[in-house]
């Protein structure tokens, strides 16, 4: 299968299909099965914040499929400031085979996709988390099993970029998806209505509340991240007083289902949106989650260039 869209911005540049097809070739790739796709390739990372799993995923997927990665750090490129963003596209393009974004507004990525003429993927934006929501789900399918009938993520806490396209893609692939966050923290309403339209064609439920303990009643997964996400850093006293009944403890997780697992894209802040000692619970498979990143990146990349 050839990717059909141009540029992976979103969790819907990815069909319903599209989605369940990379989750089984990553999981096919997690297995051994080797591919070349990137051979004789170069793939640029331009990072504007800080990156652990993202970069080392990227780059060594890349070199895992046959080609090279080079990393622009922030404060090396000043995309937009020493440069305006459509010539670094313009520029980039033409030297590197694909550029992988991480940026505040989803705009930049608009942008870059606009002038690029190589794909552009989004590896973290204010808006959208696209490549961690593909890891996320390829964690629950590894340990359910493919078949989504009854699996429910429920996830505590902001409605922000990792909600978003976690939210996208679990509807697109049929997992419900009850999202419990404070009033004011939801997930932006366009991004609500499309993970409606998704829920409804793939048979899941998507709802939305306060409640966290209501959430978690029976879910098989229960989710949080961060509650000050990068870049919104001078918040962050306003948003732990928000969240602060948001925290992921054991005794929630007791209330959730009995093989119920944790997850987290990481970096955690244990005391926060996380009880101490959360991460080595053994229902945690945080660390399984975050290998993940890897081989669900390794199956995009792969699709995007097969058949190019
Ligand atoms: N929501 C977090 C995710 C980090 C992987 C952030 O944007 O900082």
């Amino acid at each position: 299968m050839v990717i059909s869209a141009s540029h992976i911005l979103s969790s819907t540049d990815l069909s319903p299909s599209e989605t369940l097809h990379l989750l089984r070739l990553a999981s096919k790739l997690k297995a051994g099965e080797r591919r070349q796709s990137l051979q004789g390739k170069t793939v640029a990372l331009l990072f504007e914040k800080p990156s652990l799993r993202t970069k080392v995923s990227f780059q060594v997927a890349t070199t895992q499929l046959g080609g090279t990665s080079l990393f622009l750090g922030p404060d090396e490129v000043g995309l937009g400031k020493r440069e305006p963003v459509a010539d670094v596209a313009r520029v980039l393009s033409r030297m590197v085979d694909a550029i992988v974004v991480r940026t505040f507004a989803q705009e930049t990525l608009e942008e870059m996709a606009r002038y690029s003429s190589v794909p552009v993927i989004n590896a973290l934006s204010d808006a959208e988390h696209p490549c961690q929501a593909l890891a996320d789900l390829l964690t629950l399918f590894e340990r359910f099993g493919f078949d989504a009938e009854g699996l429910t993520i429920a996830y505590l806490g902001d409605g922000n970029n990792v909600a978003a396209s976690l939210a996208l893609t679990a509807a697109a692939v049929g997992v419900s998806f009850r999202l419990a966050s404070p009033p004011g923290y939801e997930l932006p309403i366009d991004v609500s209505s499309q993970v409606k339209a998704r829920a409804s064609a793939s048979g899941a439920s998507f709802q939305e509340m306060q409640d966290p303990r209501e959430a978690v009643k029976g879910a098989s997964t229960v989710y949080t991240d961060v509650w000050t996400s990068m870049g919104k850093e001078t918040e962050s006293q306003k948003r732990r007083k928000a969240f602060d009944a948001y925290q992921v403890t054991t005794s929630l997780l007791d209330l959730a289902g009995p093989s119920c697992v944790f997850l987290h894209p990481l970096p955690a802040h244990p005391g926060e949106e996380i009880e101490k000692g959360l991460l080595d619970d053994p229902r945690s498979i945080v660390f399984e989650q975050a290998e993940n990143r890897l081989h669900a990146q390794k199956a995009l990349l792969a699709e995007l260039f097969d058949g190019s």
